[in-house]
């Protein structure tokens, strides 16, 4: 039995490796499958693995209330180590660009167990710019022995760092098998009364999440600054925004958009109406990274709160647009989508330059492959 250990510690670890869980514990005669979470995100993380049925067989349970890349880093090293030691896998799979993914895959490193990096190779090229992500991607790329690289261009990343041909997997990103599972027509929000209360047909709803390190402080109070100004100048618009449990983030919003009757400032959603949710808004202003990916594949125009992206694909089929933390840009592009039905169509475009729904498969392929278990190599994936 090929025994395989897949670790991860927030919540997009947990929706993007669900996928990948599953296919793996359908080769039960093959592989032996288990899931070590270090729990970086508590209540976040809970909600994906209830949602997907994962249950993992070691739960570290990390998390801290405001803590820092030091405590994360050393807690879970430290109990990755320890687990590894004793389960002794053949390969580890770690997602992504979290620390708990580059805990996890320096953990492995240390016993000289090989590392699959799942989202492997996106890149900006600005070592403080996402924070810490673009190290931790870097570094457990570094470290990994298989790359599956969800694009093209991501792969072109590892290529010209000198990764050879024969460890990049071009697979697609499993964030759209997610979602092409999750997202239904005509998806009824019945566990939440704001959002079964909002009048779609009339109003125009904007889904708002916020969370990026680098822009916790004054960059994300001018943002909701520029939101609150957008809700006052526009009466038909509902501003959804489940807010992030991370309490540098709770404080800044509460002061700065409590207390308006057109801004819904909500838990952290579960990730099924979350996404339904998105399918249903008219437009994402966000930081994060998977939104990034999930709104161009439902068509809906998403302005990123960020400088930089190491996520190309859909700025280069002018879904999305980088805006940065600037107020006045942020109210100003969205007022002229809010006002310019071309522009707005324009951005609209359902493109999905990240997956087709088959990454997972893709993934547990190209393992297959490695180990022996088919002679049969995954195909590449290629955009539609
Ligand atoms: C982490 C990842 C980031 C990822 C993000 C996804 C790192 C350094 N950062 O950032 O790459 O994009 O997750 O959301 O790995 N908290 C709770 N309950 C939860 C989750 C968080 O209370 O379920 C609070 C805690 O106070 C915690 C804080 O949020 O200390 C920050 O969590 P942390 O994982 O350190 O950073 P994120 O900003 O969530
Ligand atoms: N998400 C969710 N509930 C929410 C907000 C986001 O399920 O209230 C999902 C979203 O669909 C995406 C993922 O969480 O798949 C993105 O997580 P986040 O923005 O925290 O992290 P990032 O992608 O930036 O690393």
């Amino acid at each position: 039995m090929l025994k395989i250990i897949t670790i991860f510690g927030t919540r997009p670890e947990a929706i993007k490796m669900a996928p990948v869980v599953k296919e793996l514990n359908k080769l039960a005669d093959q592989i032996d499958s288990k899931v070590i979470v270090t729990a970086q995100h508590r209540q976040m993380l809970d909600q994906v693995l209830e949602l997907f049925s994962i249950y993992p067989e070691h739960d570290l349970n990390i998390m801290r209330q405001g803590q820092n890349l030091f405590d994360i880093t050393r807690r879970a090293l430290d109990g990755l180590g320890k687990i590894l030691e004793t389960e002794k896998p053949d390969l580890v799979l770690v997602h992504g660009d979290t620390t708990t993914t580059f805990a996890g895959a320096l953990a492995a490193y240390y016993l000289q167990i090989s590392v699959g990096h799942v989202e492997a190779g996106l890149r900006t090229g600005n070592k403080y710019s996402p924070f810490p992500e673009e190290m931790n991607r870097h570094l457990t790329g570094v470290l990994a022995d298989m790359h599956f690289a969800p694009t093209a261009a991501s792969a072109a990343n590892l290529t010209r760092e000198g990764v050879p041909e024969e460890k990049i997997f071009v697979t697609g990103n499993t964030v759209i098998d997610a979602l092409r599972a999750t997202v239904k027509d005509g998806y009824v929000f019945s566990q939440n009364s704001i959002l079964s209360g909002i009048a779609y047909e009339q109003k125009r709803v904007i889904l708002v999440t916020t969370h990026r390190r680098e822009n916790l402080g004054e960059p994300l109070r001018e943002v909701y600054r520029g939101i609150r100004q957008i809700a006052e100048n526009y009466p038909d618009v509902e501003v959804v925004f489940p807010v992030h449990m991370n309490p540098a983030v709770r404080g800044p919003v509460q002061e700065e958009l409590g207390n308006n009757p057109q801004i819904h400032l909500i838990e952290p959603l579960d990730y099924e109406p979350f996404v339904n949710l998105m399918n249903r808004c008219c437009l994402v202003l966000t930081d994060s990274g998977g939104m990034q990916e999930e709104a161009p594949s439902l068509g809906k125009p998403v302005l990123v709160l960020r400088d930089t992206t190491e996520r190309p694909e859909a700025l280069d089929a002018g879904t999305v647009c980088l805006i940065g933390c600037d107020r006045g840009k942020l109210v100003d592009m969205t007022a002229n989508l809010l006002d310019n039905q071309n522009l707005y169509y324009k951005m609209a475009n359902a493109v999905n330059p990240y997956g087709d729904g088959l990454a997972a498969e893709r993934i547990v392929q190209a393992i297959k492959f490695k180990y022996g278990l088919t002679d049969k190599p995954p195909k590449k994936f290629i955009p539609a």
